[in-house]
């Protein structure tokens, strides 16, 4: 069955512009794709804890040698690591924070990297060990990053640090729509929302 994996990170509910997006893709998406089951992981709304040694320490474990309190520390980035590995699509919802993500995101990001399941080190260095996924990012900014902009100056770690960890993971099908100028005025981000969804229609419809 077709699995979407619909992550939204912004900690805003109904105001939030990434949600409403996001939720126009999981729409369309499940409109084209009748069969399709959706997971919902919410990182803005239930923000991860950020990952602590105990953490940490069982990740690199085997399930059955973990005691119960390694156990309960990474049960929900088991949970998490088995939603990701279950998805065809990855739909992640990301407001520009400083430049960046929200932490709840980057909590996500460090929980699910998981040595011997979405990534290894060898004698090559680092290597991905996921496969054939694709990764639809929908992101909303106050100003203007594109080529040219007025805010171009002022770096995009945003979509440097989205694109950098899932191609550490082994994805690099991964397609940005980005609603900027949300600080701007009303008339220029509405244009800039509904820009994002036409491209959202063009990329369901390709
Ligand atoms: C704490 C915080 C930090 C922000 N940092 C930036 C930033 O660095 N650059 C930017 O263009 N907008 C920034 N913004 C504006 C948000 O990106 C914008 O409001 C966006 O619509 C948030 O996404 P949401 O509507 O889905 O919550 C920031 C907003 C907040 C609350």
């Amino acid at each position: 069955m077709p699995t979407l994996l619909h992550i939204d990170s912004s900690p805003r509910l109904e105001e939030s512009v990434t949600r409403n997006l996001s939720a126009y893709f999981v729409r369309r998406w499940c409109e084209r794709v009748p069969d399709g089951l959706v997971i919902r992981r919410d990182v803005g709304v239930a923000p991860p804890p950020h990952p602590d040694a105990l953490t940490l320490a069982a990740a690199t474990m085997t399930e059955a040698s973990r005691d119960p309190r390694q156990q309960a520390a990474a049960a929900l980035s088991d949970r998490m690591l088995e939603e990701l590995e279950a998805a065809d699509v990855i739909l992640v919802g990301a407001p520009m924070y400083n430049f960046s993500v929200t932490s709840g995101l980057k909590a996500w990001f460090d929980l699910v990297s998981r040595p011997g399941r979405t990534f290894r080190y060898g004698p090559k260095g680092q290597e991905g060990l996921l496969r054939g996924k694709q990764v639809v990012v929908i992101t909303a900014r106050g100003g203007f990053y594109r080529p040219g902009a007025p805010d171009a100056a002022a770096e995009d770690l945003q979509e440097k640090q989205i694109e950098s960890f899932f191609r550490f993971v082994g994805l690099d099908d991964i397609h940005f729509v980005h609603a900027e100028g949300q600080a701007i005025d009303a008339l220029t981000a509405e244009g800039e929302r509904a820009r994002a969804r036409t491209e959202i229609d063009c990329l369901l419809a390709s």
